[in-house]
């Protein structure tokens, strides 16, 4: 496609040119295996030491508390099962989560069910946000985990992190944070926020693709995810993909150091989609106004379908995203937007769109002036908003 504007960041981000360029020497003349113990070797374990230097300042944490991954499903996996592959040998077998975790959270929490684990899934209530009384209510002798995201991938809420790192911390009970939305959008500070495993993914800041990290606090007990050579101190073998680590470094630097200047930018151009976007009838904003990412827009427009709403906006050249889950094939809302309460009708007819720094403010014009026309003609042709404005018409 010639042009198009993309506002689906929340799915994925350019790799910006310059992450690229410091990747290139590895995927060409500096080829050599960190592992092996010569010089050429050694420059690219040199490399790899740096970029978890650089990854342990932007997130507060230690270099050595830093475990590279595929991604964030691979991340949240391990540290969910392998913490409690640990601590259920110490009869802790209960785990507490939130109904609109990732699915990389919510089926694994489901696969420890099969192993005798009790998983407690906290509400979000119509903000998004999960209450810290709830989880401190939840809390029980036989607690081994309490994994809560630290921002909603759908509709950008930010939970109160902090807190429930604090109250996990006083209780003895391990906290698990997927940050992969957070991390190169909003300070995420892993020891002054009290979390004992972190996971993240490059792909979502400008990075990758392929590549991501689990950061677990120096102490806490884990097990190995993969078996084999030394990589990550034995807990994760296999051959380190040093040009994907040294972008995923460089990708969150870029992000940490511009994001006192992104963070107002991008929430500027947010904040005018969800001023212009709600004042369409029938609309609503998804999850709360102003605890959210700088870059997230959810909106519903009821008596329309999500997935028409993408296609038409998809044939105008702008990437966006639903609240169906209709990439997973199944017809059911998004398991995110039921949590908050919305009905299934409204659901279906959402619409969200991540902005980045790339997104420009005529980028936001186009939107602007193509969302409101291709509502108005979906709506012309749904049944369901006929019904809607007829059932309004007689009360
Ligand atoms: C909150 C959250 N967790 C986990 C993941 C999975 O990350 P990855 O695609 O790197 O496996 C995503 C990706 O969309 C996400 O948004």
């Amino acid at each position: 496609m010639d042009r198009f504007i993309y506002a689906d960041n929340a799915a994925t981000t350019r790799l910006h040119p310059d992450v690229l360029n410091d990747m290139m020497p590895y995927l060409t003349e500096q080829y050599g295996n960190a592992s092996s113990l010569y010089g050429f070797g050694q420059e690219s374990r040199i490399a790899l030491d740096q970029a978890k230097a650089t990854m342990a300042e932007c997130l507060h944490c230690r270099s050595d508390e830093v475990f590279i991954t595929s991604g964030g499903s691979e991340a949240d996996n391990w540290a969910i099962k392998m913490v409690a592959k640990a601590l259920a040998a110490k009869g802790k077998k209960h785990i507490i989560s939130t109904e609109f975790e990732h699915h990389a959270v919510l089926h694994t929490l489901n696969s420890l069910k099969k192993d005798g684990f009790e998983i407690t899934l906290l509400p979000v209530y119509e903000n998004g946000i999960v209450r810290i009384e709830d989880v401190k209510n939840a809390l029980r002798e036989d607690t081994a985990l309490v994994s809560v995201m630290f921002a909603n991938n759908e509709i950008g809420t930010i939970q109160p992190i902090a807190e429930i790192g604090a109250l996990c911390r006083e209780n003895g009970v391990l906290f698990h944070t997927d940050a992969v939305q957070a991390v190169g959008h909003v300070p995420v500070d892993f020891a002054g926020m009290n979390i004992d495993l972190l996971s993240l993914s490059a792909h979502k800041f400008h990075g990758p693709k392929g590549v991501g990290a689990l950061i677990v606090r120096k102490g806490v007990r884990f097990g190995n995810l993969i078996d084999g050579g030394a990589q990550e101190k034995g807990r994760r073998a296999g051959t380190e993909n040093v040009a994907g680590i040294v972008g995923m470094a460089s990708a969150m630097k870029r992000a940490c150091n511009a994001m006192e200047s992104s963070i107002p930018s991008i929430a500027a151009k947010r904040d005018r989609l969800i001023t212009e976007l709600t004042k369409i009838t029938h609309s609503r904003l998804n999850g709360d106004a102003v605890t959210r990412l700088p870059g997230n827009v959810n909106i519903s427009f009821e008596g329309i379908e999500g997935e028409s709403l993408l296609l038409m906006l998809d044939m105008r050249g702008i990437c966006a995203s639903s609240g169906s889950a209709c990439t997973s094939g199944s017809l059911d809302p998004s398991h995110v937007l039921l949590s908050i309460g919305l009905p299934h009708a409204v659901a279906h007819g959402s619409l969200r769109l991540s902005l980045s720094e790339e997104t420009t403010d005529e980028d936001i014009d186009v939107i602007l002036q193509e969302v409101p026309v291709v509502v108005d003609r979906l709506r012309a042709m749904s049944p369901l908003w006929e019904t809607i404005l007829k059932e309004e018409q007689s009360h």
